[in-house]
């Protein structure tokens, strides 16, 4: 092991896994790998706050070890079930015998589910509780589906330090542990990435969440999440994460396509062109080329959609049909629809798109449909829908 702990705070450390060869987390495409934080708290009662996923089991011992005898630990924090960060919670708890596992209600019931907790001392805790673990003190902020009922924070009160969990985390894996190394716009990208692709579709939680924790008067000088780069710009993390939960927007179509024999895509090259033509900007995507996390973080700060499938059975072409499922799911909001297919004889896709768009409460422009192969009559309506699109977004605010 290349790589050893790294000292956060004082008396707080990074003992967690780089995970360089991942590249699929549940479906969310995850193209430079990811990170497993786990973290190290000495003082009176060592604390540690979360595991790794359980192949990075004894990456993360040797990390321990350099610093404590591991079977020393006092407290394991459970801040969130998903095995990524408890999966080897079985293991340290066969090293740290004594250890108390400190979460939320939920955490009890969902580690009791994948592992056998009965010989387990469980410590259960909900907002605003503190736990005096020598000269730090720790108080956690439940965080009800974000993304999981289990979820929360934990806050190191004389530190300003929030052990944030899944939130204000990144898939990456980076030997550039701090936001200010990777550099903060690129970490920003990151958090980006992961926020479209797994807590998109819980925007109005955060957006209260985020006004709760202001509100309790909590200081953040630092945010280390459970995946990705440590933040020592919390301010912009957080203010970005405002934006995000309020689908704030800029003037941006997002044109997602397949094509069969080149006609739908003759269309979403006409539409780009013309959406060019109305001086906003545009992104073209091919549902089977491209990353779908790259496509919905784009769909997340656009205006408009616009989707493109041939026909096929009377119904969506089935790697559109696919990609509408993922996008539904993350519930993305206040946009704008535009379906367009070419088809052979029955039609369909466009219904099918537009029942999605329909679903999302996007507004819906006509959709564009055409048979075989377009005309240069109908290449030039893709245009014209292009441009008609770029104006409606250029008067929406
Ligand atoms: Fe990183 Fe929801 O687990």
């Amino acid at each position: 092991m290349t790589f050893k702990s790294l000292k956060v705070n004082e008396n707080v450390y990074w003992v967690g896994a780089l995970d360089w060869d991942e590249r699929d987390f549940h479906n969310f495409e995850i193209v430079r790998g990811t990170s497993y934080n786990a973290y190290l708290i000495i003082d009176d009662k060592i604390t540690l706050v979360d595991t790794v996923k359980y192949e990075f089991f004894h990456e993360m011992m040797e990390r321990i070890k350099e610093l404590i005898d591991p079977s020393k630990i006092d407290y394991i924090i459970s801040n969130h079930v998903e095995i990524d960060h408890s999966g080897s919670l079985p293991k340290i708890k066969e090293v740290a015998k004594n250890a108390t596992i400190i979460c939320t209600s939920k955490g009890k019931e969902g580690l009791c589910r994948y592992f056998d907790c009965k010989n387990w001392d469980f410590k259960v805790v909900k907002t605003g509780d503190e736990l005096k673990i020598g000269r730090k003190t720790l108080m956690f902020v439940e965080m009800p589906m974000l993304h999981w009922p289990d979820s929360m924070v934990t806050y190191i009160k004389e530190d300003k330090l929030l052990l944030s969990s899944d939130a204000f985390g990144q898939h990456i894996a980076s030997i550039e542990r701090y936001d200010e190394e990777l550099g903060v716009e690129e970490a920003i990208k990151w958090a980006k990435i992961y926020y479209a692709n797994i807590l998109m579709p819980f925007s109005e939680l955060i957006k209260r969440k985020l006004s709760e924790i202001e509100k309790l008067g909590i200081q953040i000088e630092m945010i280390a999440p459970a995946h990705g780069v440590i933040w020592k710009n919390p301010g912009k993390i957080v203010s970005a994460y405002k934006d995000w939960a309020e689908f704030k927007s800029e003037n941006k179509l997002v044109v997602v396509y397949d094509t069969m024999w080149n006609s739908t895509k003759a269309l979403a090259k006409a539409i780009v062109d013309g959406a060019k033509h109305g001086n906003i900007k545009v992104r073209l995507f091919h549902v089977r080329k491209d990353p779908w996390s790259e496509i919905v973080t784009e769909i997340l700060d656009a205006k408009a959609v616009a989707i493109g499938a041939p026909t096929m059975h009377n119904t969506v072409f089935p790697p559109v049909a696919g990609f509408l499922a993922y996008m539904k799911s993350l519930k993305p909001k206040n946009k704008i629809g535009v379906a367009f297919s070419s088809y052979g004889w029955g039609g369909g896709a466009v219904r099918e798109i537009n029942k999605v768009f329909e679903e999302l409460k996007f507004e819906i422009m006509e959709p564009l449909q055409v048979k075989y192969k377009p005309t240069e009559d109908e290449l030039k309506k893709a245009f014209e829908l292009g441009v008609e699109v770029a104006e409606k977004i250029s008067k929406t605010y």
